[in-house]
């Protein structure tokens, strides 16, 4: 072996090493990432979080707590739990079209009125009751404070 093939094959050894120590690094690196997430997913506040009631969005407080509160017979009394007469959680389309087009005595409320955004926060908040409700059957959500900001 002469003396130029030595130096090529020392180069190419060096080179695979410092790639091998990279990659391990790298390695380490990401495990290092999921042990965190793991961690953090651990945190006794998330599961404490999960026990709050959802917070009712203003525009549901406004446009539509008068006619759906338990115990009033104009909106159906089943709605808080999100179920149908059957006893089925709402699908989520009913909720919205209901909103967007009326239906027997309820109003169809306009983008004016009830924001697309602002039906994604109904839709969301009512899955979220319907969720908090299960553990908590006899939870009555408490209007929000009229004379609140809108958003
Ligand atoms: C003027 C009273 C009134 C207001 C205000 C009102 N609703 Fe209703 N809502 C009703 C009535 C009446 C029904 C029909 C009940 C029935 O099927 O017999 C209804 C039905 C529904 C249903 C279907 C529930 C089911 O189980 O069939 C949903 C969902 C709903 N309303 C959501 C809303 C949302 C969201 C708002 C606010 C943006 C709202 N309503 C505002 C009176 C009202």
């Amino acid at each position: 072996m002469n003396g130029k093939n030595l130096a090529l094959i020392n180069r190419i050894s060096a080179l695979t090493k410092s790639f091998t120590a990279q990659k391990t690094q790298k390695t380490i690196s990401n495990l290092l990432i999921i042990i965190g997430a793991i961690l953090v997913g651990m945190l006794p506040g998330r599961a404490a979080q999960a026990q709050e009631p959802p917070k009712m969005p203003y525009v549901f407080g406004m446009y539509c707590f008068m006619c759906h509160k338990e115990g009033v017979q104009i909106g159906p009394m089943g709605m808080f739990d999100m179920l149908s007469k059957t006893g089925n959680p709402l699908h989520e389309q009913f909720i919205r079209n209901n909103v967007r087009f009326g239906i027997k005595a309820m109003p169809a409320f306009r983008l004016s009125e009830v924001s697309p955004k602002e039906l994604d926060g109904i839709v969301k908040y009512l899955k979220e009751l319907a969720a908090y409700r299960k553990s908590h059957p006899n939870y009555k959500p408490a209007p929000v404070q009229e004379g609140g900001s809108k958003k």
